[in-house]
């Protein structure tokens, strides 16, 4: 038996327009979620009508288009945009799924975990189940309560409720039945789910982006709570039945960040978007001469009482992270590990009341780090959230959060999460030298105000953005590339590799400049690319001159060299085959422009060799499962 599970997109809707158009448009929004297949489910005249088609959203469009939208006539309905995790992607595991009546249609993200048992019931039952999914088990389990709800007098959500207390594991569910064409349900156990608030119309989505283009108000739902949504509005309650509070907000973006403007991709119109990410990030936390945290759980005596701090996180947020190191180290004084949070929970790490794990997640539901932060909460560790969306499940569970708002990152690799995220990690640092006092009011204040000029330094970087991209295509039929830094220039190098993988699917590694002797300098050939991310003369004298020493190395045995420089570096000129200039700032914010060439360097190499920029294979944008 093969169990498919799902890391997706879903949406559903009531209300006065065609329910397929506002679903299809949400899926569009969700896409970067999962591209694996695709579906809707319209509740119409004649019950329910579903199409479901593997591959990305355009086949289902295509197979809309082949049969015609006519027999979708319907106000209410839902989608459904996967990411397999096991098992073949095909037309029979898409969603949503049905019951053996079709009279019931769900649609899942997430894994239900006892499955099997459930699925053995089912197939004691005489039910045949019609995919490999764990989530068709419940179109079959709500399907068989119904009968039971409506002769107590209830209906689909209490059949739903029912099935809920049943399943185990992380899920979120939408779900429609054909008695109740008015109506859709949607349950939540960890994966997220949102509810938007329209006129006369209202909307269910793991992300707000589905129906941003109707509403920006929302509702987030917490654990175990199950939402019935008609076009006249909602209703909370958890998974017995009784009534839920819940937490309404406004989203602070709109349509236009959720849509390419005009760009051929979003990740070059996210690249661009990042000197207002890193202002909008750093807004509104210097207030009074200090820095100021956004949900502060945690008290200036908790911040004082810190003696180690771990940043946890995957990734590019865990590169973030590496950055981080340096500047709380210096500012603090207090050791910083930085961890893959896949690994964290795993090697039993040293936690007690007094560390302060830091938790970084663009989409704030990745699965590893949501683990790692439950796991240093039961140590009794102090959890910090540093996260791109609000009110998703890390900063819901954690002490205190720091929000970057980059705003909506559609393209799978990031770019302004990423630069947001060590804006964020650095005033994490700043909040904590300021408790603690290891550093003076003045001393803040001026790290700041360094801080708020990066947007404008960013900003002179792109306009390098055309020489990098003929660069690119210059590179694109290298067979691989390497990335060499040192200090805070190693973990860009890091992150440029990693770009360069998931985007071009190209062989890429980046190093540590000093480690090269060590092993790795056996790569080196005629004609390889090395990427060499510079330290400023000025600031990092002695580092400089080692990474010259190291380029020179590689050069004599024929690498091609793209250095990423400080404007006016001229020592590194003659060892430079390609050099891109980055204004001078100082050590610590380097990253923030130089990994802004290395971005679109991977984007562009990816484009050139003909590859989807936004959506690489095999990724989605959040990864819910571990
Ligand atoms: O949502 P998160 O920040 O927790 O995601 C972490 C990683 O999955 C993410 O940074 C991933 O590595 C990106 N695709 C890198 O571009």
């Amino acid at each position: 038996m093969v169990t498919l599970v799902a890391v997706c997109g879903i949406v559903g809707y009531v209300g006065h327009r065609q329910a397929l158009d506002v679903v299809l448009n949400g899926l569009r929004r969700l896409e970067y979620r999962g591209y694996d297949s695709a579906g809707v489910a319209v509740l119409t005249d004649a019950g329910l009508t579903v199409e479901r088609k593997a591959g990305r959203l355009a086949n289902l469009e295509a197979r809309l288009a082949e049969v015609g939208v006519d027999s979708f006539a319907g106000t209410a309905g839902m989608g459904h945009t996967r990411w397999a995790t096991h098992g073949a992607p095909i037309d029979r595991n898409s969603h949503p799924h049905r019951d053996a009546t079709g009279r019931v249609a769900v649609v899942h993200n997430g894994i239900i975990e006892n499955f099997a048992a459930l699925r053995a019931e089912l197939e004691a039952a005489g039910v045949e189940l019609a995919s490999d999914t764990d989530s068709e088990t419940a179109a079959h389990l709500i399907a068989r309560e119904y009968g039971a709800a409506k002769e107590r007098g209830g209906g689909l959500a209490e059949a739903v409720r029912t099935v809920c207390r049943r399943l185990e594991g992380a899920f979120t569910l939408v779900v429609s039945h054909a008695d109740e064409p008015d109506l859709i349900v949607a349950a939540r156990r960890s994966s997220p789910l949102v509810v938007g608030l329209g006129d006369g119309e209202t909307f269910v989505a793991s992300d707000v982006a589905a129906f941003i283009e109707h509403t920006r108000e929302a509702v987030e739902l917490g654990q175990d709570q199950l939402v019935e949504i008609t076009r006249d509005g909602y209703r909370v309650t958890d998974f017995h039945g009784e009534d839920a509070p819940v937490k309404p907000f406004t989203v602070d973006w709109d349509l236009s960040a959720a849509e390419k403007g005009g760009h051929e991709y979003f990740m070059l119109k996210e690249i661009e978007e990042q000197p207002e990410a890193l202002a909008n990030t750093l807004r509104g936390h210097f207030v009074d001469g200090r820095v100021v945290l956004d949900e502060q759980r945690l008290s200036d005596q908790d911040l004082r009482d810190v003696d180690k701090v771990f940043v946890v996180a995957c990734g590019s947020a865990y590169h973030s992270g590496l950055v981080a190191k340096y500047a709380i180290e210096h500012w603090t004084r207090l050791p910083v590990e930085v961890e893959l949070a896949s690994e964290f929970r795993y090697r039993d790490p040293v936690l007690d009341r007094d560390t302060l794990v830091v938790a970084v997640s663009q989409s704030g539901e990745t699965a590893d780090t949501l683990e790692a932060v439950r796991h240093a909460r039961e140590q009794k560790a102090r959890v910090l959230a540093v996260c791109n969306t609000n009110g998703a499940q890390i900063p819901r569970e954690s002490d205190a959060v720091l929000y970057t708002h980059a705003g909506p990152e559609i393209g799978v690799a990031s770019t302004k999460a990423f630069l947001a995220q060590i804006a964020a990690n650095y005033l994490v640092g700043l909040a904590l030298a300021q408790a603690r006092g290891t550093k003076y009011a003045d001393e803040v204040a001026r790290e700041f105000r360094e801080l708020e000029a990066m947007p404008k330094a960013v900003s002179r970087v792109l306009e390098t953005v055309e020489r990098v991209r003929a660069l690119g295509r210059e590179l694109a039929d290298s067979k691989a590339v390497l990335f060499l830094g040192r200090h805070v220039g190693y973990p860009v190098a890091l992150e440029g590799a990693l770009k360069l993988k998931e985007l071009a699917y190209m062989h890429a590694e980046g190093f540590a400049a000093g480690e090269l002797k060590h092993g790795p300098i056996a790569l080196i050939e005629e004609g390889l690319p090395v990427v060499v991310v510079m330290p400023s003369p000025k600031g990092r004298a002695v580092l400089h001159a080692k990474l010259v020493s190291n380029i020179s190395e590689i050069q004599a045995r024929g690498a091609r060299t793209v250095v990423i420089a400080e404007e006016g570096d001229e020592t590194v000129r003659p060892f430079a085959d390609e050099l891109i200039e980055v204004p001078a700032v100082p050590t610590l914010l380097q990253p923030l422009v130089s990994t802004v060439p290395l971005q679109v360097l991977a984007a562009e190499i990816a484009r050139a060799r003909g590859y989807d920029v936004d959506k690489p294979r095999n990724l989605a944008k959040s990864v819910t499962v571990e």
